[in-house]
């Protein structure tokens, strides 16, 4: 999809359809009563009737107004005034994206993007339009013998700012929602790929195509290069499949030569059976979403990439599958890590901390200025935040703020829990320095506490998004979850630095 930013006022539009926005309770947005001044009362007179009630989700199409030059005008249902927030603003802004897709219209104006949402700005709504357009029409079909019917139109969406001086700071607002969402766009196809043909080898290759299609420095290790560096938690995950691992690493270097990179590590498990503590049946076939973290890491660095951003980041990725076989971990197991320390796999399920922990250590010789990992950790972190919500746990306040704010300012919040000590002697173990799993109570809490042990040499932040990065059911796919996030704090970093 194509978008654009304009000034000028509605009833002026020529083109095939204008989009505007009307409250409950007979309120038409300042857009609909310019039209319905030019147009003499017809909206007026249409909302009166009751033939629109402004209601969530509901819309009203509108042939050769009168007074109105433009072909269409499409009424979009916003709710109360009252709570006309966030979300009500997202919602609408999908429903007249799917309303158009079904229409034979070439373009659109829409109006929606100078709704005023509290707190937020026209930069907020500019990027958000065309996040959630872009997330709206994306399908995965790629595996389909036959594609299913296309989306008819538009080809280019315009968006409104009320002010011709506001014309700069929307066109940049649209370029960075352009981004952010061909990074979820790439997360999302990686993610939904099928565990056979998102192999780690395919990862590895998808990564290096990305990163040499975006001026990006790439370096790909193999099984020997894992075996010299002596990652042996992350090989004792990776030998119990006959896919070869591989250790991805991705480099942004936008800023001075000398400044300290961020480093962001995602976890790139592309099928997860549990191993020898193998996961029940049902719905195994979501654990293709394992690799969710690495694939928002890899949409990270697009964003950062075509957005120039200012900064150095580095992308750490470990991949591989977790599998049982003949040479699989066993619980009980001790396997000695990167950083010396011993771990007994007393479940070989909670394998993800147990590649993402040599990574943690791999990044201390990057000298990095902070250090975030993204991995779909803990089945725990769902039952705490369902799938709105990301986990953020830190080693470092500062480090967490600015995640929090940027989930925030992105609209894909993430919401902080403790990683006090008190929760590190759940990793007791009686024969190795340390357990993998703390037991059930507050599993994604253990989880991070586990990771901090090898993270103890920067600033650290873990996002676990094992119940945002896909949806279940009849939505069953990727979110693109935490592209928005990751890309909102890169850029607020390259602000400051
Ligand atoms: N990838 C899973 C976490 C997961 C489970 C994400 C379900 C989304 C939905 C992870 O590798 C895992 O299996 N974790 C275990 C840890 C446990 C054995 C301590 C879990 O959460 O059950
Ligand atoms: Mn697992
Ligand atoms: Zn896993």
């Amino acid at each position: 999809m194509e978008f654009g930013v304009k000034s000028g006022s509605p009833e002026k539009q020529r083109g095939a359809c204008v989009v505007v926005g009307v409250f409950e309770h007979r309120r038409l947005s300042l857009a609909a009563q310019m039209l319905d001044q030019a147009a003499d009362g017809f909206l007026a007179d249409i909302v009166r009737r009751g033939d629109m009630d402004g209601k969530p989700s509901t819309h009203l199409l509108l042939h050769r107004v009168p007074g109105v030059p433009a072909e269409r005008v499409l009424l979009v249902g916003l709710g109360k005034e009252r709570e006309f927030r966030e979300k009500a603003y997202r919602d609408c802004i999908a429903h007249a994206t799917r309303v158009l897709s079904g229409l034979g219209v070439t373009d659109a104006h829409v109006y929606l993007s100078e709704l005023p949402v509290r707190k937020r700005d026209l930069a907020w709504n500019i990027e958000q339009a065309v996040i959630v357009a872009e997330d709206t029409l994306y399908r995965f079909e790629r595996l389909k013998s036959k594609p299913e019917e296309a989306p008819r139109g538009p080809r280019k969406i315009t968006l409104a700012v009320a002010r011709r001086g506001e014309l700069a700071l929307g066109d940049a607002a649209m370029r960075r929602g352009a981004a952010i969402a061909a990074g979820m766009k790439l997360a999302r196809d990686l993610g939904n790929l099928p565990g056979n043909v998102c192999t780690p080898t395919y990862l590895a290759d998808q990564a290096r195509a990305m990163a040499e299609s975006n001026g990006l420095g790439v370096e790909i290790l193999e099984r020997a290069d894992i075996e010299r560096l002596g990652m042996g938690a992350f090989l004792s995950v990776a030998k119990g499949s006959d896919e070869p691992p591989r250790f991805i690493v991705l480099r942004h270097s936008g800023g001075a030569a000398g400044d300290k990179p961020v480093v962001l590590v995602g976890k790139g498990i592309t099928f997860d059976s549990g191993g020898i503590s193998l996961k029940p049946a049902a719905d195994m076939d979501e654990m293709k979403y394992d690799m969710c973290g690495a694939a928002s890491v890899l949409g990270a660095m697009q964003v950062v990439a075509r957005l120039a951003l200012p900064l150095n980041v580095v992308a750490l990725i470990p991949t591989c599958e977790n599998l049982p076989s003949g040479r699989a971990n066993k619980p009980g197991d001790i396997v000695t890590s990167l950083s010396g320390q011993t771990i007994e796999v007393l479940n070989t399920d909670a394998e993800g901390r147990l590649i993402l922990c040599d990574a943690l250590t791999y990044a201390e010789r990057l000298e990095p200025a902070c250090v975030v990992d993204v991995a779909t950790l803990t089945g725990a972190c769902v039952i705490a935040l369902g799938h709105v919500t990301s986990g953020l746990l830190a080693n470092d306040d500062g480090l967490a703020r600015e995640l929090l704010h940027a989930g925030d300012a992105a609209w894909d919040r993430c919401w902080q829990l403790p990683l006090w000590d008190d929760y590190q002697e759940q990793l007791k173990s009686n024969f190795a320095d340390m357990g993998n799993i703390g037991g059930r109570p507050a599993g994604t809490i253990t989880a991070a506490c586990f990771l901090s042990r090898f993270a103890g040499k920067y600033r650290w932040a873990h996002l676990d998004i094992a119940g945002t990065a896909w949806k279940s059911g009849k939505d069953k796919g990727a979110t693109g979850r935490p592209v928005p996030l990751l890309a909102h704090f890169l850029a607020k970093r390259a602000q400051r630095a």
